[in-house]
């Protein structure tokens, strides 16, 4: 691994530091995120609801649908974005971070302002 292609991934948490059943929010960078786990894989969005600014972290996520437990708006947290919007249309995205594991951490790196929104 070369020192470029560890450019801006950043540790999170040690992996058995997340639930498989719940959620977690963390501030990266001073942005809060919401960290899933299910198994092995993990899943990490922006902790802020693109409707109404609330947690993510707290909502449902079924089969990589993540639902926001205070309206239901939908999102799919390795794309950003909602199952709800027409195909065309852009609609609401949420920020999607990578995800890496390393000796049983969690590292993340922030996908910059081209490649996701909010
Ligand atoms: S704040 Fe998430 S759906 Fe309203």
């Amino acid at each position: 691994v070369t020192e470029f292609d560890d450019a801006g991934w950043a540790p999170l948490c040690p992996l058995a530091a997340l639930s498989t059943v719940e959620g977690r929010s963390f501030v990266h960078e001073g942005r809060a995120v919401a960290a899933f786990r299910r198994g092995d894989v993990v899943h990490v969005v922006s902790d802020r609801c693109p409707h109404n600014g609330r947690t993510l972290h707290d909502g449902h996520l079924d089969g990589g649908l993540l639902t926001c437990r205070w309206h239901g708006w939908r999102f799919d947290v390795t794309t950003g974005r909602s199952p709800d919007v027409p195909p065309g249309e852009e609609g609401p995205r949420l920020r999607v971070y990578e995800v890496r594991l390393r000796d049983g951490r969690v590292e993340i790196r922030d996908p910059g302002p081209g490649r996701s929104a909010t």
